[in-house]
């Protein structure tokens, strides 16, 4: 026996009994994410961390142990890392898995994704976090699932607060400037985008509250704020 195939033994004994040293699945199980979603709207799902340009090869998904189709034409079907509900559906809830395989190193990864579809009068349900700050200037950043969706197929973003259109907004994260009580209300990032031909709406909204008086030194916390506009981290 040569050095190299030895050395190639000695490998292979080693990774095996560090494998078997440990209750890990062969798959990296990765936070399992929950979605609250509106009947009748379409909605693009990358799961968290995922990698992305993966080939339809490279993973796969499945809605309890039935696996979603890749046809562009299904209601629900994924391409790439991504899960496509064009139409949502009651039925769509449930729980769903994607299993992606990295070919390069042959390492697994297990998503979980809980869907659950609600009538829009369930208002309530499909809040994103609240803003709520003593910012004189708010900043109303579109929940990241519609922000993601509009950055990846470069979609169109609007607005609206307590349902009526808010003109000629189109930017992801909103800014009320000089927020009064009046600005309070619910507040709609909507992305329109198109796909195979089709457009598509996908939302999610948020609360804005306007707290009392802003305390002094106001003007230098709003460049702050403006500044860290990028670092602020969304959800
Ligand atoms: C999901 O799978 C479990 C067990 O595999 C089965 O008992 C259950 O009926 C399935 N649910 C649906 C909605 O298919
Ligand atoms: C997803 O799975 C969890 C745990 O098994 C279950 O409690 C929950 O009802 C499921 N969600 C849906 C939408 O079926
Ligand atoms: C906001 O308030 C400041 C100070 O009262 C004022 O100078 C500024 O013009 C206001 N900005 C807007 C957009 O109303
Ligand atoms: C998207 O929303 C706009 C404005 O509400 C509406 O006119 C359009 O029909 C919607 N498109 C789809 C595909 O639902
Ligand atoms: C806010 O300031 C205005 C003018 O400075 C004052 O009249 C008002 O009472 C204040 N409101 C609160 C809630 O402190």
């Amino acid at each position: 026996m040569d050095t190299s195939r030895l050395l190639f033994l000695i490998f292979m004994v080693i990774t095996t009994s560090e494998c078997s040293g440990t209750t890990e699945p062969k798959c990296q199980k990765m936070d399992k994410r929950s979605y609250t979603l509106l009947e009748g709207e379409a909605f693009y799902l990358e799961p968290y961390d995922v990698a992305s340009g993966l080939s339809d090869e490279d993973i796969e998904w499945y809605k309890n142990e039935t696996k979603i189709p890749t046809d562009k034409n299904e209601n629900v079907h994924y391409h790439g890392e991504a899960l496509f509900f064009l139409n949502l559906l009651p039925e769509n809830s449930g729980n769903y898995t994607a299993w992606e395989t990295d070919p390069s190193s042959g390492k697994c990864y297990k998503y979980d994704v809980e869907v659950n579809v609600v009538k829009s009068s369930y208002m309530k349900n499909l809040l994103y976090g609240e803003i709520k700050n003593s910012d004189t200037n708010k900043m109303i950043p579109c929940p990241d699932p519609v922000k993601k969706t509009c950055q990846r197929l470069k979609g169109k973003f609007r607005w609206n607060k307590d349902k009526k259109p808010l003109q000629s907004r189109h930017e992801d994260d909103l800014w009320i400037d000089n927020a009064s009580k009046d600005d309070e209300g619910i507040y709609t990032c909507i992305c329109t985008w198109t796909y195979n031909g089709k457009e598509y709406n996908s939302s999610a909204s948020r609360e804005l509250k306007v707290e009392g008086n802003t305390s002094h030194g106001s003007a230098k916390s709003t460049a702050a704020s403006r500044k860290g506009k990028l670092s602020i981290t969304h959800r």
